[in-house]
């Protein structure tokens, strides 16, 4: 009986611990501990043995029942601990897809517009966005009090001073980059100069108060309108793709002369000015100290500025300008 008892432990608690689910330690508790279970069906056989041995076996065999009871709840919480494992691990459920975050559509314009021109031998450089009045408008040609300045609705900045350089202002275009660079190079060189600029105008689809250009300066012994022509088309082709139509038309800024604007056709079929250019005023030359007669060993060149959400609205036909400064994601999402 005492063998019996040994065999009947080892057998049960191996079936336990191969157990692999619900059902089968279940299948496995009724077995032994059920109304017709072996285990049960040995402690009811103890009252029918010699009382010497019954309190012998009696407390071995309840002991066994403890046991067998504790091992199947150790059993059916690892079982339980696995099917939460594998609930978390199912490989065959769909991936979760992680939020991602992306460049804004204005920084994958300016990229790009960076990397074409780069290609093409410019370099890219940057200057303030407080810019002094003398920067941005004085040395382009543009004198105070000239009416030329309306053109340019001006952020001014509270100051003290009276003069140019301590007058401050948010710049109204990037022309003022080219200025300081002029100032501290020497040509012959190719630039361009991308940024942000303020203008204090009411806004609607296609006016913001600020917004992004790219200003772009080439300065040689020998630089024509020829040379704008090809790097303009180039630009342009690479941006907007093979077979896109421009027109060249006369027009004025104070800082170039002659001065033109390159216009674009859109799918409609109608003419938008997608930038301003020209050959570069010899005023601006004077201002930045550059000699300004090639036939005297000087210098001359062409300048173009055109915005960079203009660009942005034309190639993915963005319809408000409002929209890159929203901040709202069902519009940033699309791109
Ligand atoms: N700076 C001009 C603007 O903001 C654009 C421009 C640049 C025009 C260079 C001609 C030459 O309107």
């Amino acid at each position: 009986m005492e063998k019996f008892l040994t065999g009947l432990k080892k057998k049960a608690l191996m079936d336990v611990s191969k157990a692999a689910d619900r059902t089968a330690l279940e299948a496995v508790r009724v077995g032994y501990l059920g109304r017709k279970g072996e285990l049960t069906a040995l402690l009811r056989s103890l009252k029918d043995l010699p009382l010497e041995e019954r309190r012998r076996l009696g407390p071995e065999a309840n002991a066994l029942r403890g046991e067998l009871e504790a091992a199947i709840q150790e059993r059916s919480r690892a079982i339980a601990a696995a099917e939460k494992i594998e609930e978390r691990l199912d490989i065959t459920k769909p991936g979760h897809r992680m939020p991602r975050g992306h460049l804004h559509l204005l920084s994958k314009v300016d990229a790009e517009v960076r990397r074409i021109f780069t290609s093409l031998n410019f370099s890219v450089v940057e200057g303030p966005e407080l810019e002094t009045a003398y920067h941005n408008f004085n040395t382009l040609n543009i004198p105070a009090d000239h009416p030329a300045r309306d053109a340019w609705d001006t952020f001014w900045i509270r100051r003290e001073g009276k003069s140019p350089m301590e007058q401050l202002l948010l710049r109204t275009h990037t022309s003022p980059v080219q200025i300081r660079y002029m100032q501290t190079h020497e040509p012959p060189f190719q630039i361009i100069a991308p940024g942000r600029v303020f203008r204090y105008e009411a806004t609607d689809a296609s006016h913001a108060f600020n917004f992004y250009q790219v200003e772009g300066l080439m300065v040689g012994s020998d630089v024509s309108l020829a040379n704008f022509k090809y790097v303009v088309e180039t630009f342009l082709v690479q941006f907007f793709g093979k077979g896109t139509e421009f027109r060249f038309r006369p027009s004025y800024f104070p800082f170039v002369e002659p001065g033109l604007e390159v216009d674009m056709r859109r799918k409609g079929g109608d003419w938008l000015e997608v930038m301003g250019a020209g050959m570069v005023h010899r005023n601006v030359f004077d201002a930045v100290r550059y000699n300004p007669d090639p036939p005297a060993g000087g210098v001359q060149g062409f300048a173009f500025g055109m915005g960079l959400d203009r660009l942005a609205m034309l190639r993915y036909n963005v319809p408000d300008i409002r929209l890159f400064y929203s901040g709202d994601v069902r519009f940033t999402q699309q791109f």
